[in-house]
């Protein structure tokens, strides 16, 4: 029994803002922003949240697979920026589109987040507990920058992308995840502080920070190694992958992963030139991307891979 990704959807959010709209209001520029990662614009929310726009991926991801939101037995949220402690986003999620018989939940695994949540779908799926399942990759990442900081807030952006996975005898081939917590505040956002009774301290808030080249030299071995390591697992070498699908942080990481990997740049679809890097909603926006552009046909193999905080790795080769 294998996974299939049967449906695939998104949502940015409407406003588009560019590298030379934050050089308006701060001390960088497009030159800088360009030339270090590729980026030159990036979606923000307004007046959507990481509850609205995952509803709106889902209902994409659900029209494209053909299917009922009663069909779905599972819906799981990869996010560290829903909009509530509790209810999950996936509960929000399944109240919204009216999934009546999914069980639902968030995962937290910051850029690795959609491929965790898939492969835990895959294990309900062959564990034989659920046939269909709606995973989402979704953040409102503009909350948690700190606006003054430079360094940070210009890479990232906000967004939700979608897939409706179901058992069937094909699909995920073979996959690979991993965790390295000595490393975790590398890249770290501190929650709120605790105000109980016995505890005394100043109310502040928090917001993300990073050494950006720890992640990055961490980025460009960590993935290529678990890429072979994947693509050993389903007996399968680079030259059976139409697509790599990596997470989309930096255009430097993914040219020296295509470099070390010996494959030609032309496997590696991007999205971040336009959304920057959206954590766990980047590789299923660039999923459904690359498969509503119909570069996709039944027996393709792809790479999906993610990487980042915590730190986090995973990486799943699929057949389409
Ligand atoms: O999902 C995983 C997420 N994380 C990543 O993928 C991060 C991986 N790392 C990177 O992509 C790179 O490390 C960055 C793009 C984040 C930074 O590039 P860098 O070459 O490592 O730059 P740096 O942090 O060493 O900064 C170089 C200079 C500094 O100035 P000085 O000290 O040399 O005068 C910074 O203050 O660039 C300055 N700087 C900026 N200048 C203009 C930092 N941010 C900016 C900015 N605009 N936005």
């Amino acid at each position: 029994m294998r996974t299939r990704v049967i449906g695939t959807g998104r949502c940015l959010p409407e406003t588009v803002v560019t590298n030379d709209d934050l050089s308006k209001i701060m001390d960088t520029s497009d030159e800088w922003i360009s030339s270090r990662t590729g980026i030159k614009e990036r979606r923000l929310v307004k007046t959507e949240n990481t509850a609205s726009m995952s509803v709106y991926a889902a209902q994409e991801a659900i029209k494209d697979a053909g299917i009922q939101p009663e069909d779905i037995d599972l819906i799981i949220v990869g996010t560290l920026t829903g909009d509530y402690v509790t209810p999950s986003t996936a509960c929000e999620v399944q109240a919204a589109i009216g999934a009546v018989h999914a069980m639902a939940f968030d995962v937290n695994a910051a850029c690795t987040g959609f491929i965790v949540a898939l492969n835990t779908a895959h294990m309900y799926i062959q564990a034989g507990i659920c046939r269909t399942a709606l995973i989402i990759g979704a953040e409102t990442l503009s909350k948690i920058m700190d606006w003054d900081d430079r360094g940070t807030c210009v890479l990232f952006g906000d967004g939700a992308g979608a897939a409706i996975v179901q058992s069937a005898d094909t699909g995920i081939l073979g996959l690979v995840q991993g965790a390295d917590g000595t490393k975790g505040m590398s890249l770290a956002c501190q929650d709120r502080d605790n105000h109980n009774p016995l505890v005394q301290s100043d109310r502040q808030l928090h917001y993300t920070s990073m050494n950006g080249q720890e992640v990055y030299k961490f980025a460009v071995t960590k993935v290529p190694e678990c890429i072979h390591q994947v693509l050993d697992q389903a007996n399968l070498t680079t030259e059976d992958v139409k697509y790599f699908i990596l997470h989309q942080a930096n255009i430097r990481i993914i040219q020296s992963v295509a470099k070390r990997l010996k494959v030609s740049e032309d496997k590696f679809p991007i999205s971040l030139d336009h959304y920057g890097n959206i954590s766990a909603a980047s590789v299923p926006i660039l999923l459904d991307e690359v498969n509503k552009k119909g570069l996709l046909q039944r027996g393709d193999k792809i790479v999906i891979s993610g990487f980042g905080g915590g730190l986090t790795w995973g990486a799943d080769v699929i057949e389409w």
